[in-house]
């Protein structure tokens, strides 16, 4: 061992040590996204020895800046536990983003995800792991709904029919065929992830539909029910935006890749900012205002509503809070504008050869939406 203290040692010529358990990688790693997880994490961890025993596994905790001491908790279990970890991240939200980080920094063979709130079955992975090592298939599958159909107890009836739907629309547009694409908890071979990692989305819920999407239909996936258990402490961090990420993953997918998920939703939001706009002109000309001050008006609250929507959802990875909040709005209302003289100039430049109205028309709010979307982009909501 003394010919190590140097430091100098070339690798290849240093004489084969016996390898010692203590620092081999693990065989399972199982990643587990938290947010404000707190309650969970010592309990988990013991699930997770009891479940796990005679295996060789490590848990990473990928933790999004908690602020209920997530990963101070986290610190304290691993300092006298080494098969425990902790990745912090900060100024960045996103579950699947989160997984995906924990992944690629793990060296074992195989690499499970599962939810930090004990609503998966710990007790599924002895049998999960199994399948992976008899080389029976690339990504298994803990489905919540199995054959019987008895395994959501943990879903509201809203949550069950939503989770349904969606399944419904992965799998014909697609062409996934497993039972629950959904499922927040699978395992895989590690390099699997490896290769398909710059082409996987951070945002959103859906990872493992991300996975299966972007190795196109290559890989054998095997499923093994479970019962989906109730959450006990804290709460479900699912809400509208992460439907919204759902769906646009589910264009970008089957577009190729071609229409981004941000673009989507970029867009969305502007067809809504467009409604506001004529409502807001409808009834202020109704109260009689004139033409020029009822547009204004009009025009600013949808480029405020617009901004706050596009603040919270399409960018809510890099969301802009306090006074940050105000100077965006100013860049984004200063980037908006030319955005309307570019579109103006564009479907000008278009009628003038192609003397059609609505194609013109069309030309220049793309443009327009084009111009706007990739400036600010690229400005307002720039990653730092
Ligand atoms: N790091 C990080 N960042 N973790 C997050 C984030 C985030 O932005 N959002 C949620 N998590 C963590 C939670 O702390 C939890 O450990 C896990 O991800 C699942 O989040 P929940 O908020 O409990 O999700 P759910 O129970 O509503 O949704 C479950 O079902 C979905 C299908 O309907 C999950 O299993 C999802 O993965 C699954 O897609
Ligand atoms: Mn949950």
């Amino acid at each position: 061992m003394s010919s190590f203290v140097g430091g100098s040692v070339e690798l290849e010529s240093a004489p084969a040590l016996p390898m010692l358990p203590s620092i081999r990688s693990p065989e399972l790693s199982i990643v587990v996204p938290t947010f404000n997880e707190r309650p969970n994490v010592p309990l988990l961890v013991e699930k997770l020895r009891l479940a796990l025993a005679g295996i060789e596994w490590e848990v990473i905790f990928v933790d999004d800046d908690s602020t209920d001491g997530t990963m101070g908790l986290v610190r304290r279990i691993a300092s006298s536990d080494n098969r425990v970890r902790g990745i912090r991240r900060v100024g960045r939200r996103g579950l699947s983003g989160a997984c995906v980080e924990g992944i690629l920094s793990s060296s074992a063979r195989f690499v499970a995800v599962m939810d930090g709130d004990l609503q998966h079955d710990e007790k599924c992975l002895p049998a999960m792991l199994h399948i992976l090592r008899e080389d029976k298939a690339d990504v298994v599958v803990a489905s919540r709904f199995g054959e019987s159909g008895q395994h959501r107890q943990g879903l509201s009836q809203t949550r069950s029919l939503g989770s349904r739907f969606a399944i419904r629309i992965a799998q014909t547009f697609l062409r996934v065929t497993v039972s629950d694409p959904m499922s927040g908890f699978f395992m895989l071979r590690r390099e699997i992830v490896d290769t398909v990692a710059p082409r996987l989305s951070q945002q959103g819920f859906k990872i493992l539909l991300d996975l299966l999407a972007s190795s196109c239909g290559s890989l054998r996936v095997e499923e093994v029910p479970f019962v989906f258990r109730a959450r006990i402490h804290g709460e479900s961090k699912l809400d509208l935006s992460v439907v919204m990420e759902y769906l646009g993953l589910v264009v970008a997918k089957a577009s190729g890749d071609l229409v981004s998920l941000r673009f989507l939703s970029f867009g969305l939001v502007g067809t809504t900012g467009l409604a506001v706009h004529l409502a807001v002109l409808r009834v202020l000309l109704l109260r009689g205002l004139s033409f020029p001050v009822a547009q204004t008006v009009a025009m600013l609250t949808a480029m405020a509503f617009n901004y706050t929507l596009n603040n919270l959802f399409t960018y809510r990875d890099m969301r802009r809070r306090g006074w940050r909040f105000f100077t965006g709005l100013a860049m984004f209302a200063a980037l908006c504008s030319f955005g309307v003289i570019a579109g103006v100039g564009v479907s000008a430049m278009f009628y003038e050869s192609e003397p059609r109205w609505w194609l013109a028309g069309l030309a220049g709010a793309v443009i327009g939406a084009a111009w706007n979307y990739v400036t600010n982009s690229a400005i307002t909501w720039r990653k730092r």
